[in-house]
């Protein structure tokens, strides 16, 4: 797959050919967003909640809304390749300019890149995974898909180098998100995740965990999570669009719940499998 076909700028050519220029203001400042979208049986999952929120992140950067659903979907489904597992990255810069400054520049030309990659199968998935808590150090504009994600990168590095799948972020004694996921856990039988708000950003694998839970009658509550509320809850998991849902089995060194993917992990996974195989319109 060295040479799959991407999509640059209304143009579909080998990813060896797909240049961007060295002014460009992504490349620059990390001055765009992006969007993570997978896609099953060769159809894009979710699509219009990932679109939803791209042009929430577009107009956020002040960027324009660039296409509608049908002319996003005429885009993107030629990149998908095949009916297994695959995800669309999707990236809009503000574009390529003369010299370099932080201002804007008065004329803009974004510029658009997508492109399909697999998305691996997680092996350890029924083993569980561990993670570490960390400070949160990242800005105040997390609802935001922005590329710009220095904070993440070096947050996620650390819990590599600690042997961990993940950082769960702490700002203020409460939980706020992964270095790249959402988080849940189950509080005194209640499966709990933090509020939409502006320090996290809003996952769309979150969102579908919500609506089943409530379908489902699953107690579940969009509420604060405490750092001592973390330590003690007897379920842990991780979501994205990427790794679905991953329960995590040590956090700090130490088991969560009896240290095994819980109850309400198995019967979630087991329903959003089944979403996976009949997805919703909207
Ligand atoms: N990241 N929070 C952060 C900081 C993320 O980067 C992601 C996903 C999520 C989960 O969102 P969703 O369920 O919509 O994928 C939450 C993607 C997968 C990435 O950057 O590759």
């Amino acid at each position: 797959m060295a040479n799959k076909i991407v999509y640059l700028n209304g143009e579909y050519l080998p990813l060896n050919e797909a240049k961007v220029s060295v002014l460009d203001r992504g490349f620059l400042f990390g001055d765009g967003v992006y969007e993570v979208i997978p896609a099953y049986s060769g159809k894009l999952f979710l699509f219009q909640e990932h679109l939803d929120r791209l042009n929430n992140s577009l107009k956020l950067i002040q960027l324009p809304i660039l296409y509608n659903k049908q002319e996003w979907l005429d885009i993107l489904t030629p990149l998908l390749t095949d009916n297994r597992a695959q995800y669309i990255y999707l990236q809009i810069t503000r574009g390529v300019v003369e010299k370099r400054d932080h201002a804007f520049p008065d004329e803009i030309q974004p510029t658009i890149f997508a492109m399909c990659s697999a998305i691996a199968e997680f092996s350890n998935r029924d083993k569980g995974v561990k993670a570490i808590t960390l400070d949160d150090t990242r800005w105040e504009l997390c609802n935001i898909k922005a590329t710009t994600l220095l904070a993440n990168i070096l947050l996620r590095q650390k819990a590599v180098e600690q042997d961990c799948t993940e950082a769960i972020l702490i700002k203020n004694n409460t939980v706020t998100e992964g270095a790249a996921s959402n988080v849940f856990a189950v509080i005194n039988g209640v499966l709990t995740t933090p509020p939409n708000n502006n320090e996290i950003l809003p996952g769309i694998t979150r969102q579908l965990i919500i609506k089943l839970a409530k379908e489902n009658q699953i107690p579940v509550k969009e509420q604060v999570i405490t750092l001592n509320e973390l330590k003690t809850a007897s379920e842990i998991w991780l979501t994205s669009s990427t790794r679905e849902i991953l329960p995590v089995v040590e956090l700090d060194k130490n088991p969560v719940g009896i240290g095994h993917p819980g109850p309400i992990w198995q019967t979630m996974h087991d329903l959003f499998q089944q979403v996976k195989k009949h997805p919703y319109e909207r």
